[in-house]
């Protein structure tokens, strides 16, 4: 099934070969089309007016927050909304109230936004013992696309400290397979709608109500409270404690109609689809003798970070730029925010990152195949 037709982009670029999934996905028509309806037809503020308009978006908003519970078998009071998984994980950070010398376990592979945060404002350690604050997990690599068993991670790490507070970034998992945050008993699992079909600006962080009655605000402002006198305030219940201020009241809307565009497709179609192009590219790849990949070719999701250590070849930067000038075929070059673990396995100048999404085919791998060779012509002639 060729899924490009729900994507209005390629209407007007129909050679355009999008691999840069993993950066953020493109966007399907109706999710666009529900943007402009809250614009054009109830463009109101949320949880404040008395009017009809008003009332209708705070019900589409509150409807998304309880679509995006049921995506990830969650409750709906332990859906918070905000700006993106980068976001998700510093409010964790912060309304936890992490200090200087809190131990945080986290993985050589995790997203800068993943570690940094517990760097600057924890101690990262890498080994789990009792005295262990957080421990700070990635479902998917978005470098080595490997599915991590997190569910049995999370059982072990439980064992060694039954009150450790487990942190999920799930921002390259929910799009393409199913997640289930009651079955993984994490505390915490982080997510961005522009990587699952949606907006940008908008992102989950779902917390198990249990944490979220131990997290203290960390943005004060409208909507947050309950009373405000001139000497203290008192904090509203649930979500609404952390969304302080307007919030992106279109961008929630349009996850909403993301998860019902996921939904609809249905993660079984979602994956034989994926499964297929991703053992379609890797092929491909493993036909190429200059091209190395990082990470196992097991378990893997559709994304593949290539490098080559011919010293004859340019750098990820050129690769992509003749790729994407030449050929039309988006992917990603660099460190894609994985510094640490571009430099343990000694890849100074980064690689070049292919990933998937429900609308390619296996004419973009073909392109990228034919714009892959031709670079090796070009740097290898010279
Ligand atoms: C694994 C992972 N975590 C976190 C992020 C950060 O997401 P955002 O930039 O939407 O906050 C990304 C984005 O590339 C990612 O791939």
């Amino acid at each position: 099934m060729n899924y490009k037709k729900y994507f209005p982009i390629f209407k007007k670029q129909p050679n355009l070969h999008y691999l840069d999934s993993g950066a953020t996905a493109l966007k399907p028509q109706v999710v666009i089309d529900k943007m402009v309806e809250y614009y054009t037809d109830y463009s109101a503020n949320i949880h404040r007016g008395l009017y009809p308009i008003s009332e209708r978006a705070t019900e589409e908003y509150e409807l998304a927050r309880e679509k995006v519970a049921k995506f990830i078998n969650a409750k709906m009071e332990e859906i918070i909304f905000t700006s993106g998984t980068t976001d998700s994980i510093n409010l964790v950070a912060r309304a936890m109230g992490l200090k200087k010398d809190d131990e945080v376990v986290v993985e050589i592979e995790a997203h800068h936004s993943n570690f940094v945060v517990w760097q600057q404002l924890g101690k990262i350690v890498f080994e789990i013992t009792k005295n262990t604050k957080i421990l700070a997990i990635t479902h998917v690599s978005n470098v080595l696309g490997q599915i991590n068993d997190i569910k049995s991670i999370i059982e072990q790490a439980r064992k060694i400290n039954p009150e450790i507070v487990v942190v999920v970034d799930g921002a390259q998992a929910v799009a393409h397979m199913p997640v289930d945050v009651t079955d993984l008993d994490c505390d915490f699992y982080a997510f961005s709608g522009h990587k699952m079909y949606g907006p940008t600006g908008v992102g989950v962080l779902y917390t198990k109500a249990k944490r979220q009655l131990e997290m203290e605000p960390a943005k004060f402002g409208g909507g947050m409270i309950k009373t405000v006198s001139t000497s203290e305030s008192t904090w509203a219940n649930g979500p609404e404690k952390f969304e302080a201020g307007t919030p992106p009241i279109a961008e929630v809307i349009g996850l909403g109609e993301a998860i019902d565009f996921i939904n609809e497709i249905g993660f079984e179609e979602i994956q034989k689809h994926e499964k297929e192009l991703t053992e379609y590219l890797l092929e491909k790849i493993g036909e190429i003798n200059w091209i190395k990949i990082l990470g196992s070719r097991e378990n893997k999701l559709g994304l593949v970070a290539m490098y080559s250590d011919d010293p004859k070849m340019g750098t990820s930067h050129d690769i992509a730029d003749i790729l994407g000038r030449d050929f039309n075929v988006c992917v990603r070059a660099g460190h894609h925010c994985a510094m640490p673990l571009h430099t343990k396995f000694g890849i100074e100048t980064g690689t070049v990152r292919a990933s998937l999404g429900i609308y390619n085919t296996r004419e973009d791998i073909d392109e990228l195949i034919k714009g892959l060779s031709k670079t090796w012509m070009i740097f290898t002639k010279k």
